[in-house]
């Protein structure tokens, strides 16, 4: 059953150098019980995809197609009922954990807010609920008297997690939660992530193949705003379709490390035709006229690609 329903997604910022399209025409469905990755070089739109679907995008954003969620369109609900949405239904845990927590509150204090204004849980209750919790994140409930700064990177992401699954939402969005974690801990982090998620589903937003890989049950590749491959995740990686799936894993130190020549576009000036043309090492002439579709091919394949 498809539980989350990303339609023809559009997403425009308005800039100084005017209006930029940082998500074109996303169609990607998250289904019960799935991990979803998505994947993709830094600046291609990632993020604001997340964002987009807990109604939490950037002012100067302006969103068309459709998200749906239990039969409504997210993208047209007014901030009242997103915000009873957000966190109980779909929550995100954001790229830095850092600036995301309050400074000058504790971990209990921060987890209390969620439990008593969000939640209504009974005061009495929210000691007993917030040890629980901690404890489920591996996190020493001793700790919950301490402040973010007292918390190490991995401790920190333990903390975003826990807040995360306060509500234990139906679906999860994670925004880089390995980034910067050193390879140990990061690893822990990647086995919690997978038992707290493991009755629900989950965007998994990253930049390092290898989480994706060892998490998600599909991918979707995404370049330079739009997504040019889905795949199961083993078929991505056994026979990546897009010439730019097969550079990026190609890229990976297991396969020796071979970069993809050039730069991704800013999104300002959008080359002609396919977007990863101007890259790509089997472009035809067709390539810098024609802009493909994301063309189903069965079994859960997609694929942008002339
Ligand atoms: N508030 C904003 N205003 C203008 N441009 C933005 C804003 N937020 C992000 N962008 C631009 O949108 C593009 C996509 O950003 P993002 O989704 O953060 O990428 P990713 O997460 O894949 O690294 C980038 O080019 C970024 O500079
Ligand atoms: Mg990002």
């Amino acid at each position: 059953m498809v539980l989350l329903d990303i339609h023809q997604l559009c997403v425009r910022l308005v800039t100084r150098a005017g209006m930029v399209e940082a998500n074109s025409n996303i169609n990607l469905h998250i289904r019960q019980d799935e991990r979803v990755g998505l994947i993709g070089e830094t600046g291609c739109g990632k993020s604001i995809l997340g964002h987009a679907l807990v109604g939490l995008l950037p002012e100067n954003a302006v969103a068309t197609g459709k998200i749906i969620y239990n039969g409504r369109n997210l993208l047209t609900q007014p901030e009242a009922v997103l915000q009873k949405i957000r966190g109980r239904d779909i929550a995100m845990i954001f790229q830095d954990p850092r600036s995301s927590l309050n400074p000058v509150l504790t971990v209990y204090q921060q987890l209390m807010e969620i439990y008593r204004y969000r939640l209504s849980v009974p005061r009495k209750q929210i000691r007993a609920k917030t040890v629980r919790l901690l404890e489920q994140v591996g996190i020493d409930a001793q700790r919950m008297d301490d402040y973010p700064h007292q918390f190490s990177g991995g401790m920190l992401q333990r903390v975003m997690i826990a807040m995360a699954i306060a509500f234990q939402p139906p679906v999860l969005v994670a925004d880089e939660i390995t980034k910067g974690l050193d390879r140990p801990v990061k690893w822990k982090i990647v086995d919690l992530i997978r038992e707290v998620t493991a009755d629900s589903s989950m965007l998994l937003i990253t930049h390092d193949l290898t989480v994706a890989r060892a998490l998600c049950d599909r991918i979707a590749v995404m370049y330079a705003g739009e997504i040019v491959e889905i795949n199961r995740t083993e078929s991505l990686f056994n026979t990546p379709a897009h010439p730019y799936t097969r550079g990026l894993i190609s890229a990976l130190p297991a396969s020796g490390l071979h970069p993809i020549a050039g730069q991704a576009p800013g999104l300002t000036g959008l080359p002609h035709g396919c977007r990863f043309h101007p890259r790509c090492a089997v472009r035809e002439r067709i390539c810098s006229r024609r802009h493909p579709q994301l063309r189903p091919l069965g079994n859960d394949h997609y694929l942008r690609c002339s």
